[in-house]
């Protein structure tokens, strides 16, 4: 793998190979000294344009668990605050010898223009672009699905014949997107419950069933029930009357997950708002994986970084 952009390119095998490394690191963050020696040496830089805690500091320990050097850049005190483009903070990366790039941005595209430019032969790792992709955080949640459903016997398996509803924002969610891609390719069956001015205007050729009713939606049973975060900061207009009509329409309160069969997983990306699109009981339910994603995220990411800077990399 020379970079990882998007989940939507990503053959189930290599999905499920990535998946199974990540099993091997997570073995390893069992032992009492945490760190591989495997990309010493090798030097790793998170370029965040936009607000991140887990996934930035997810990055961050990924690396430093791999013996990588971590060099962390955000916009906010660069120089690109002083207007300095993107092309020219690759190439100081470039200059500076970076393997790879993990990069946040909030223009969809940014991570793909850095890995065809040419202004920097590091390997990028998307780390969320605007509202298009998040292919860590799907392969995170892919994981934990799996590791739910089929504990220690999971490695080589797929989600096949699971059905993963989607509920809430999809319209400005980069992690719906990157799930809807990945869940399907692994053989779930995905489903979106939104209100409809959260819709995505075109969604053609998506592999998925639309519905706006989430009551209706937990009536049919899924297997995992994914909230999406209420992404206010990327609303300029008034998509639902208020939080409280949100929330009763289309929040996973206490009746709601009082209705859900006992197996149904629940999970959140993270940063969750309480009380608009979960309740705290749901949040911390013993359904709910909201810590575990969390935990999984660094396996997820050591396997991504490994399987990007060990492999190919060096053989060329
Ligand atoms: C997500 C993101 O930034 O896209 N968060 C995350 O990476 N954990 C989801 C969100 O912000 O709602």
């Amino acid at each position: 793998m020379r970079h990882l952009l998007s989940t939507r390119d990503l053959s189930r095998d290599a999905a499920i190979e990535l998946l199974d490394v990540a099993e091997d690191m997570a073995d390893t963050q069992l032992r009492e000294v945490k760190k591989l020696p495997t990309l010493r040496g090798k030097t790793v830089v998170n370029l965040f344009f936009e607000d991140s805690t887990r996934t930035r500091i997810s990055f961050e320990a990924a690396a430093k668990r791999l013996s990588a050097d971590v060099i962390n850049f955000s916009a906010k005190g660069s120089s690109v605050s002083k207007g300095e483009s993107l092309k020219d903070t690759a190439q100081t990366l470039q200059a500076m010898g970076a393997d790879a790039v993990v990069i946040r941005h909030p223009a969809s595209g940014a991570p793909q223009t850095l890995a065809t430019s040419g202004w920097i032969d590091a390997g990028i790792l998307n780390a969320g672009d605007g509202t298009h992709e998040h292919p860590t955080q799907a392969l995170l949640d892919a994981y934990t699905i799996r590791k739910r459903v089929h504990g220690s016997a999971s490695r080589g398996k797929d989600l096949d014949g699971l059905r993963v509803t989607l509920v809430g924002d999809v319209l400005h969610s980069r992690v719906a997107r990157s799930n809807v891609w990945l869940l399907t390719t692994l053989g779930a069956t995905v489903s979106l419950v939104s209100p409809p001015t959260l819709v995505p205007v075109n969604t053609t050729g998506w592999p998925v069933a639309i519905g706006y009713d989430l009551d209706e939606a937990i009536e049919g049973k899924p297997d995992v029930i994914m909230m999406l975060r209420i992404q206010a900061e990327r609303m300029r207009d008034a998509f639902f009357p208020n939080s409280r009509e949100y929330s009763k329409r289309w929040g996973l309160d206490d009746g709601r997950l009082g209705k859900l069969q006992a197996t149904t997983i629940v999970m959140h990306p993270g940063p969750m708002n309480r009380g608009l699109e979960i309740s705290a009981a749901a949040a911390d339910s013993p359904q709910s994986t909201v810590r575990e994603q969390v935990t999984n995220g660094v396996s997820v990411r050591m396997a991504a970084l490994y399987l990007l800077l060990s492999g190919d990399r060096e053989d060329a």
